[in-house]
């Protein structure tokens, strides 16, 4: 895909890292009909490239990663389809456990974790209760997880803390702190492969000054170049938050 960002000319300096990266894994599904596979194949390998991404990230100094993987929508899937993803996720969540502590990760998910088995809610439970023993690199799993259903789970939350009297006036900041991302930067930079070019109810409150780059490149297909080149593609951009520059 061609990208018309233009690079910086030498000697400007090194422009900084992303702080905070978010992946809207997509593209699985035609990348095993290509090969004559079934569907789910593709989410397995997807399983995969998100492992080889994580340690990626960590290695390159990025401090959160936050993945799409799988929506308040995609339950309008095939129930064979979801129920293969349900498991690939609880096969994944139990396989992280050990990675966590070997490499002292924290691991979050967010989404409404109600709406998912109770195997899964332990195994989010474990991976929470991890978290706080660690500090550094930090991956969040987005399950049925949708930017508007954040938003409207935030804004009850605060609707009953005010009502009992516990919380104060509404500002960006205290609403921020009620998201499943509370005291995490917004992203710096959202990554789409797959080749849509659409955000999919994704992180639609942090995403207010996120920099989009998107690539025609399956999820199951992306590898350490591509994150390279992605954030390559950030440096070069130039972010305004509407000053002049
Ligand atoms: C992303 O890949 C995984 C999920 C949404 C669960 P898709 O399954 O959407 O793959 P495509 O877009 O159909 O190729
Ligand atoms: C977005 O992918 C959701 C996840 C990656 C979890 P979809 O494949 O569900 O998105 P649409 O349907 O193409 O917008
Ligand atoms: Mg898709």
């Amino acid at each position: 895909m061609a990208d018309t960002d233009k690079k910086k000319t030498a000697g400007e300096g090194a422009a900084p890292l992303p702080r905070h990266i978010a992946i809207i894994l997509d593209g699985n599904g035609r990348w095993a009909r290509k090969r004559g596979l079934p569907r789910t194949a593709g989410h397995a390998v997807g399983a995969e490239t998100f492992r080889k991404i994580a340690t990626a990230c960590k290695n390159r100094g990025i401090e959160y990663l936050t993945v799409y993987a799988f929506s308040t929508e995609n339950w309008r899937r095939p129930e064979d389809e979801v129920g293969t993803i349900m498991k690939l996720l609880g096969r994944y969540l139990h396989e992280a456990i050990d990675t966590m502590e070997r490499d002292h990760i924290r691991m979050k998910v967010f989404g409404d974790v109600h709406a998912l088995s109770p195997e899964l809610q332990a195994l989010v439970a474990k991976t929470d209760e991890i978290s706080t023993r660690y500090e550094g690199f930090q991956a969040n799993i987005c399950l049925n997880y949708g930017g508007r259903d954040e938003i409207l789970r935030a804004a009850r939350r605060y609707a009953q803390d005010f009502k009992a009297g516990c919380a104060g006036e509404l500002t960006e900041e205290l609403f921020s702190s009620y998201l499943d991302s509370a005291g995490i930067p917004d992203p710096d930079l959202l990554i789409r492969p797959g080749g849509e070019q659409r955000i999919s109810n994704f992180l639609l409150w942090q995403c207010a000054y996120a920099e989009f780059y998107f690539t025609d490149v399956l999820w199951p297909d992306f590898d350490e170049k591509e994150l390279d080149k992605a954030i390559a593609v950030y440096q070069s951009r130039d972010r305004r938050y509407g000053r002049v520059k």
